[in-house]
């Protein structure tokens, strides 16, 4: 497989709840090498498998300390508040601020089934709760007001009009 194509704003896929990986196959160690492949070509810093069209709780993330994958994270904790700048591969050339926890503490599963337990803050922390966020339906856009929103949709339907949005 390779490098997969990144799903763009309204894709349906993008909107569903993922389902729960129940057991690790070769697929899903492929799925992750794809998604991995596939994030750096696209110069991301993280990505969510419903944004590569598969509905699994799948993330990987990289922040510059190395590939990341985590099988159906949750996040058990939440500390303090942020607000910072973010962007998404799935609405290309859109970027908002966005308030998230400052410090979270996440559990998954990696490749080999092994527990995972992460504390993490900063760009980590936020990272990890954007991808999540993709495994529940929630994009950036749904957590601006509603002002800054319709300026987005305003922007995405100029561009789609173009032809210039997701290629
Ligand atoms: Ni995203």
């Amino acid at each position: 497989m390779g490098i997969l194509k990144v799903k763009v704003y309204p894709a349906e896929v993008l909107r569903e709840r993922a389902g729960e990986v129940k057991n690790i196959s070769g697929e899903t160690k492929s799925l992750v090498d794809d998604m991995a492949q596939t994030m750096y070509a696209y110069e991301g810093i993280g990505l969510a498998a419903p944004q590569v069209g598969i509905s699994q709780r799948v993330i990987v993330f990289d922040v510059g300390e190395g590939l990341v994958s985590l099988i159906n994270p949750l996040i058990l904790e939440e500390d303090g508040q942020e607000l910072y700048e973010e962007g998404c591969l799935s609405l290309p050339g859109i970027m908002t601020e966005v308030k998230r926890a400052r410090r979270i503490l996440v559990k998954g599963v990696d490749l080999d089934g092994g527990e995972k337990e992460l504390e993490v803050e900063g760009l980590l922390a936020r990272v990890i709760q954007h991808e999540v966020d993709h495994l529940n339906g929630v994009l950036i856009i749904d957590k601006v007001s509603t002002i800054r929103r319709r300026l987005m949709e305003g922007k995405i339907r100029k561009l789609r009009k173009r032809g210039e949005w997701g290629r």
